[in-house]
């Protein structure tokens, strides 16, 4: 079995075979439930872009668990510098393997700097564990080759989308996303953390209708797979 954990705004806990973390940002996420030290034995950290919304506590956490950071290949070498002697596997667009868990980098259309400078491109990740196949979009807009991910990986058991808008895609963009996805079920993340991104999930479920089965999680909320 494998659990999918909402840790608030767009940080995800895997659990299966492999402890699996996305896009920890937990200190300073008014949305967290768990502190970096809750995460001492993760296996892998996958950051999906720069922003510190999603790098987070990446670097601490993998200090203090060991852990492999998965990014793209400059954000890793980013990370690496400033966290010395954090383990990073830097890759890019594509699929590798990484400690016996497939997992896929994919494009994502929106930025990655630290703020001010760019550093890499922002990715999605597609995750195979357990025989579960788990998509995290990142922070991105809606975009017709996300037919792709089904037709090459899927079926895809849950999505992990956007929905809070003003920086990724809203509720309307993120429906056309479960079209083309064409995914089990999805999980709208990235909402309502501050104001910019305020969304209502309700009507996001109403947007998807019958297409998958929305599950709305509250932060520290998980869904078994
Ligand atoms: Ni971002
Ligand atoms: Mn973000």
């Amino acid at each position: 079995m494998v659990k999918v954990k909402f840790l608030g705004h767009a940080a995800f806990y895997i659990e299966g075979s492999k402890k699996i973390l996305i896009d920890p940002f937990l200190t300073g996420n008014p949305q967290a439930v768990a502190k970096p030290e809750d995460f001492k034995d993760v296996d892998l950290i996958l950051v999906t872009h720069a922003h510190g919304d999603h790098i987070g506590d990446a670097g601490e956490i993998a200090k203090i668990s060991g852990a492999k950071i998965v990014a793209m290949y400059d954000i890793a070498n980013y990370i690496a510098e400033k966290f010395k002697g954090v383990e990073t596997v830097g890759m890019n667009y594509g699929p590798t393997e990484v400690d016996g868990v497939f997992i896929v980098q994919v494009p994502a259309w929106h930025s990655s700097s630290d703020g001010k400078y760019s550093i890499g491109n922002a990715s999605g990740f597609i995750v195979k564990l357990d025989g579960k196949t788990i998509y995290h979009a990142g922070d991105t807009y809606v975009f017709k080759d996300m037919e792709l991910f089904s037709e090459l990986y899927g079926p895809i058991d849950v999505a992990l989308l956007p929905i809070g808008g003003h920086f990724t895609m809203g509720v309307k963009e993120a429906a056309k996303a479960v079209e083309l996805l064409k995914p089990r079920t999805v999980v709208p993340m990235h909402y309502n953390t501050w104001p910019p991104i305020s969304a209502d999930p309700e009507e996001f479920k109403k947007l998807v209708g019958d297409k998958a089965k929305v599950v709305v999680l509250k932060p520290g909320e998980e869904l078994e797979l």
